[in-house]
């Protein structure tokens, strides 16, 4: 029974703060390996920035100081102005050092951007058909995209926050003059606003996650008019105004989730931002008046006043800092989640082979494949879609599969590529059950082209060359897929020829027929070296005369391969060697166009039934 649970959800649950800040040793491991040199480079500019103003602090000191000392006596101009010098130095030193750094973070931004998308787009590629048939693995994904960009932002908030812990521990430092319990005050005064920081990132995470389904279906709506193969039936249908209004609708739920969530911060924030400012009021008095009773030096006055503003600011953006660095971390959990996904968490995720050591796919292959009472359900829904199928596809066979649409046609191609496993029942090949192989190497032994065959925006050549990656620059090869497929002829009229590039993405890009993309995506399948090859009604778009053609050619120069194609002309399917009906899930005829034809059945009528259309 399928199941209809998909259980990689269970994660999402809100994070313990511990949860997540255990989180970024992951992280720096992760933009370590992405650029090493830049992040260190980058950490030790920081570690340099974060000393300076407790420095330049100390030395506004040693300036009052000399000046006061020095009245009344011979001036020395030498030891007053010094530290005016050492004091400009660090500062020109410092721009310098911040304009290094912020170049190299630039860079080291886009490189760890680059390396975690790829990351990302190298799990999608392994995970199981069932993933992309379920709204919430999108979700995540999206969720996941949205937030790549905070990786940089933990990483670069890290040494941030320690820069700002080392400045505020040296302005506190210089505060304990006064009296150390003056530091104490302005943490206690500040505890509040820890809170606060904690307390907004997870409200803006867990509105993020309750809200990625508006901002998926927003994106939905906004995309369509900007998509070429979208712009002919919204123009027709004259949806703009549909489209734009769906668009602001999901929209609006957003903006609006937004601003109440602020509100509900703003109020909080109003109620705890001025304990600090009665902090300093605090020990500036105290200051005062021990200055003036003589117990402090008017030198020590300034700094100790000045030192309780800047360490307000400093603990205020230390835990800034912190709140930001929580917030980004956590919302990057979303990302790591999805690296992390269990393949197999999702019903109708492929078992991996029983046997320890899978069985090779034999080469060549010598019996083919059999089918014994096959049925399946899509994961998550109900509906016996194939049932108690079993036919067999002897070796070398070519195999016609017909039937009305929704019959299961394209479903029973999807089992026999190992798309998907059957619900019951079993596909083997050379009577070894798929499941025992390994997936890539049946893939690598099986070629196909779908109703839904992809254009790509890519060269014609690379169109015919993607079919076997390793031929993608071997121009003999193309050339005779090229003209096995009948493309030749329109592509060497094309523009560059081989080198035109197809569909109207890039520049100069030429655009082609329904029935040229077709012969290019049959050209992929003669690429293909496998001894199995599957055509799902690829050639609907051509005109009859030139399917039956094709398929005619196709049958001839693939003698040796086993060839299992569907199609709805049966001036193309009588030429098959065997030809199976299929009608709501199940076979009902099997046979020759001759037996077919005396058994006098369903294949009889349909067949009739479309000459005499034609006559
Ligand atoms: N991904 C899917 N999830 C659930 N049901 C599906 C899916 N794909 C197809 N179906 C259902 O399976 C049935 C057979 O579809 P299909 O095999 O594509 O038919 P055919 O290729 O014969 O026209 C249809 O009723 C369709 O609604
Ligand atoms: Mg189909």
């Amino acid at each position: 029974m399928a199941s209809t649970t998909f259980n990689i959800f269970d994660t999402l649950k809100t994070r313990s703060v511990l949860e997540v800040f255990a989180l970024i040793p992951r992280v720096i491991g992760f933009m370590w390996r992405s650029a090493p040199l830049l992040l260190a480079a980058t950490s030790v500019l920081r570690v340099i920035a974060a000393v300076t103003p407790a420095i330049m602090l100390w030395f506004m000191k040693v300036i009052v100081d000399r000046v006061v000392e020095s009245l009344g006596s011979p001036i020395d101009w030498f030891y007053i102005l010094l530290p005016i010098f050492v004091i400009t130095a660090i500062r020109l030193g410092n721009a310098l050092l911040s304009q290094l750094n912020s170049i190299w973070t630039h860079i080291l931004t886009e490189r760890v951007y680059s390396s975690a998308h790829a990351q990302l787009l190298d799990k999608a590629g392994s995970l199981d058909i069932a993933f992309f048939e379920a709204p919430q693995f999108y979700d995540r994904l999206t969720q996941a995209r949205r937030n790549i960009f905070r990786i940089q932002s933990v990483a670069d908030g890290v040494p941030r926050f320690l820069q700002q812990f080392l400045s505020l521990a040296a302005v506190f430092g210089l505060l304990t003059i006064l009296h150390p319990l003056a530091v104490l005050l302005l943490i206690v005064m500040t505890l509040p606003r820890i809170y606060y920081e904690g307390y907004t990132a997870r409200r803006r995470f867990d509105m993020e996650t309750e809200m990625i389904r508006n901002y998926r279906s927003s994106d939905y709506y906004g995309d369509l008019p900007t998509q070429r193969e979208k712009i002919k039936e919204i123009r027709i249908f004259g949806l703009k105004q549909f489209l734009v209004d769906r668009f602001f609708k999901f929209r609006d739920i957003i903006v609006r989730t937004i601003i109440k969530l602020n509100i509900r911060f703003l109020k909080l924030d109003l109620s705890i931002n001025n304990l600090p400012t009665i902090g300093i009021a605090l020990i500036w008095a105290y200051a005062v008046y021990r200055t003036a009773l003589g117990e402090l030096s008017v030198g020590s006055l300034t700094m100790v006043v000045t030192a309780a503003q800047t360490a307000v600011t400093s603990l205020q953006g230390l835990i800034g800092s912190g709140g930001r660095l929580f917030q980004n971390t956590l919302f990057i959990t979303r990302f790591f989640e999805l690296l992390d996904l269990d393949p197999k968490s999702i019903s109708g995720a492929l078992e991996p082979p029983r046997a320890k050591s899978p069985i090779k796919v034999p080469s060549p292959i010598r019996r083919g494949i059999e089918l014994k009472n096959v049925s399946f359900v899509y994961p998550g829904t109900e509906a016996e879609i194939l049932k108690d199928v079993s036919f067999s596809i002897p070796v070398g066979t070519k195999l016609a599969i017909v039937g009305e649409n929704g019959a299961g046609k394209t479903t029973l191609i999807k089992l026999l590529v190992r798309f998907y496993d059957p619900t019951t029942g079993s596909v083997s090949l050379d009577r070894v059950d798929y499941r025992d192989y390994e997936l890539q190497d049946i893939r690598g032994s099986i070629s196909a082209v779908f109703q839904d065959f992809v254009h790509y925006h890519l060269s014609a050549s690379d169109n015919i060359g993607i079919g076997n990656v390793k031929h993608l620059t071997n121009r003999d090869v193309i050339l005779d897929a090229s003209k096995k497929a009948g493309a030749h002829e329109f592509v060497s009229k094309l523009p560059k020829e081989y080198d035109t590039i197809l569909g109207k993405t890039f520049d100069e890009g030429v655009d082609l027929s329904g029935g040229e993309w077709q012969n290019l995506a049959i050209a992929r399948a003669f690429m293909s070296e496998s001894q199995i090859l599957f055509l799902d009604e690829p050639t609907a778009a051509l005109d009859a005369f030139g399917e039956a053609a094709l398929y005619d050619r196709f049958a001839r120069l693939t003698e040796n391969k086993t060839v299992i194609f569907i199609s709805h002309r049966f001036s193309t399917v009588r030429m098959a060697d065997t030809i199976v009906v299929v009608e709501d899930g199940r076979i009902i005829e099997q046979g020759s166009h001759e037996e077919l034809m005396d058994l006098d059945g369903k294949y009889r009528l349909m067949f009739t039934t479309q000459a005499e259309r034609y006559a």
